[in-house]
């Protein structure tokens, strides 16, 4: 099948990869000029594991294309992607700018029947939302659905969530769509939910408030097992064994970042207002996720009282690991904290660095974790990237002026760190 995906970012991109290694044509379009001429020479405007292979491949098996026109790029597709931005406006509403925007760039190119699929995360009501605008803007009186098709890969994994989902949600108006659909996504012989518009727009937020839902929710039993003595990775290990909890999305710590939790959360209890819903279990959720970085630098200031002039190490900057995606980056929040405070910050991550460094100032960027240790009056641990699991803490030790090891991801065992000479804090655990 011809597919055009329109926005490279890490849904777009990736899933215009996979679509083209399923052997499909794919045409990727961008209005980013600089990142197709990335595309285009083979570089990757992202960092995902696995995925440069994969555009190479198909590029060179000729099954992929990157233009800069949406024009070109809808030519001779039968279904067209739309995986652009949807970001928060400050009062939690999507901004549905740039889907309104590539809504109606489809919408004067339409010539014959197509088949245009939102995959961009964006609040129920979104398709009727392009529908209209390409009523709207339509020059001839051609036929198209709207579907909606949300997309659930994770970053740092989303090749493999992309090949693999646990679902495929395609919400549609007829029968007839619905087939073309699954005929695309048949290879993948993944579980298939076909559902009207609106309700696949609601299970993205509903799932993604769900597992916020269980990051505060666990975040909320941490604080109360460092008061009551107990140890939350304990108690998320007991919790997970019953199939109807389970175990993944209890893992402690600092909160949810991200380019996706934080927003969607955000959009959705706006949702919820709109509708005059009662919102008070969301909001407890996103509560707790925004006192998590205050209470982890309280306890740091605490112990280097006062922080002004004390050198601070910190590990790991991506959101998370695996990914080079800073946005919305619990780092970024602790170190702006920590330099408000007025203490020295030296900074590492395996491979955020770059885009680091054209967004933090006033901070060292140093070429490995040692290198962060050196001289520090405590080390800070932000991204739980393997790497770090596996430092050498005695050395680590001895690089740093003072022991303070504030562990905010749970990575290190107490007694280990203790052996090699730090004083340790970590996450719902005395
Ligand atoms: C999330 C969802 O997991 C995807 O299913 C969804 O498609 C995506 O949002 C999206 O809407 O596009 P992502 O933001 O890439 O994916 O990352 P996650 O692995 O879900 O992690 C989100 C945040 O939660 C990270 O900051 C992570 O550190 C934190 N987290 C995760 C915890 O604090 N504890 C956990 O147990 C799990």
């Amino acid at each position: 099948m011809n597919v055009c995906v329109i926005g490279t970012g890490y849904v777009g991109l990736v899933t215009g990869a996979v679509f083209a290694d399923l052997g499909n044509e794919v045409y990727c379009v961008d209005n980013d000029k600089r990142k197709i001429e990335m595309l285009n020479r083979g570089e990757m405007p992202i960092y995902e594991p696995g995925l440069k292979e994969m555009v190479r491949r198909n590029v060179e098996d000729g099954r992929l294309f990157f233009f800069t026109s949406v024009a070109k790029g809808m030519k001779s597709a039968k279904v067209i992607f739309i995986a652009v931005g949807t970001p928060s406006r400050a009062n939690g509403e999507t901004d549905l700018s740039a889907v309104a925007a590539v809504a109606k760039d489809i919408a004067l190119h339409l010539d014959d029947y197509k088949i245009i699929v939102n995959k961009s995360t964006a609040p129920v009501g979104t398709g009727n939302f392009v529908r209209n605008v390409i009523e709207k803007y339509q020059r001839t009186n051609v036929e198209f659905d709207v579907v909606s098709n949300p997309e659930f890969l994770k970053e740092g994994c989303a090749i493999a969530d992309c090949l693999y989902p646990d679902r495929i949600v395609i919400g549609v108006s007829n029968h007839h769509v619905a087939m073309a659909l699954l005929e695309l996504y048949a290879p993948l012989e993944r579980p298939m939910l076909i559902t009207d518009v609106e309700s696949a727009e609601v299970i993205k937020y509903a799932s993604n408030a769900f597992l916020a839902t269980k990051i505060s929710f666990i975040n909320f039993i941490a604080n109360l097992c460092e008061k009551a003595g107990a140890d939350v990775s304990l108690v998320a290990k007991g919790m997970g064994y019953d199939s109807r909890i389970g175990k993944d999305f209890l893992q402690a710590g600092l909160g949810y970042g991200g380019s996706c939790f934080p927003k969607d959360t955000l959009s959705l209890l706006h949702t919820a207002r709109n509708f005059r819903e009662d919102t008070s279990l969301l909001e407890a959720v996103v509560k707790i996720n925004q006192e998590r970085v205050p209470k982890f630098v309280g306890r740091i200031e605490q112990k280097l009282n006062p922080i002004k002039g004390k050198v601070v190490g910190v590990l790991g900057l991506a959101f998370k690991p695996n990914t080079d995606d800073l946005r919305d980056a619990k780092s970024l929040e602790i170190i702006n904290n920590l330099l408000k405070k007025k203490a020295i910050i030296r900074v590492y991550d395996p491979v955020a660095m770059e885009n680091a460094s054209t967004i933090l100032k006033n901070v060292t960027f140093c070429k490995n974790a040692y290198e962060v240790a050196h001289g520090a009056d405590a080390l800070v641990i932000v991204t739980d990237w393997n790497e770090f699991k596996l430092l050498n803490l005695e050395k680590l030790r001895q690089e740093m002026r003072k022991p303070y090891l504030f562990d905010g991801r749970n990575i290190y065992n107490k007694e280990r760190a203790e052996r090699a000479g730090f004083e340790y804090f970590c996450i719902g655990k005395r």
